[in-house]
């Protein structure tokens, strides 16, 4: 079976696209407008782009009647948005911060989680989610789909301050990746849990790409 999803209707009941780019990590992304209302949402349209310096970026869909994401407006008009780890822990509040609610209602106030402020904005951090990013925002690329739906705003950042909650990092100083429990999308209305990790080491003699690996300063 094989189908061109640009001209041709998925020959499947659901179009597989999504459920075979998976598992994708979770942008929780807070951010505030310019008025001060709080702001987060889900993307799991979102990756690192390079790390030197560390960047991001997400693609935001447009609502059906063509009005662009709160989140990229936002992050558009204050120049930051926050990523907060979306975990096993925190997954009923990810939901629900999913909920397409007015320009002037915050999902803040529908969710069971405890605000703190960012260091370097005004926006709103998740305080139960134990590492977060702030961002600064860099550009937008509008990119028209076949659809309005399917016309995106990739949002491209820069990560300007790291937080990491000294629980969750093992005793020689890495992410605890299975005490935190990042959970991911997957297709459908399915998501994964990373509990489990293992390791592999490509069989090169170059020490830089090892190090370059493992995350290890230049
Ligand atoms: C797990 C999950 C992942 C999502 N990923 C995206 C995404 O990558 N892009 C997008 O436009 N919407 C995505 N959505 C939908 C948005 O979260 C939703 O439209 C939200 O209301 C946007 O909020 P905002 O307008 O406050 O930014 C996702 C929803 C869920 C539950």
């Amino acid at each position: 079976m094989k189908y061109d999803p640009g001209f041709e209707k998925s020959p499947l009941p659901f179009a597989p696209f999504k459920s075979l780019t998976v598992p994708r990590p979770i942008g929780w992304l807070s951010s505030v407008s310019k008025d001060g209302v709080e702001n987060i949402a889900p993307y799991s349209q979102w990756q690192n782009l390079t790390f030197d310096p560390p960047m991001v970026m997400f693609a935001a869909n447009q609502y059906p009647d063509g009005r662009r994401k709160d989140t990229v407006i936002n992050a558009e008009e204050t120049g930051w948005f926050v990523w907060n780890m979306a975990t096993w822990d925190l997954r009923e509040a990810v939901n629900i911060s999913a909920m397409a609610l007015p320009p002037g209602d915050s999902e803040f106030d529908r969710l069971n989680v405890t605000k703190k402020k960012a260091d370097l904005s005004d926006t709103p951090m998740v305080a139960e989610s134990p590492f977060h990013f702030e961002c600064r925002y860099l550009s937008t690329h509008r990119i028209p789909g076949n659809s309005t739906v399917g016309s995106i705003d990739v949002v491209y950042a820069t990560v300007e301050r790291i937080h990491l909650d000294e629980n969750c990092l093992t005793p020689d100083g890495r992410i605890d990746i299975p005490k935190a429990k990042p959970i991911a999308r997957m297709g459908y209305y399915d998501y994964t849990v990373v509990t489990d990790t293992f390791e592999m080491k490509v069989p090169s003699s170059d020490a830089d790409e090892m190090a370059g690996l493992a995350g290890q300063p230049a």
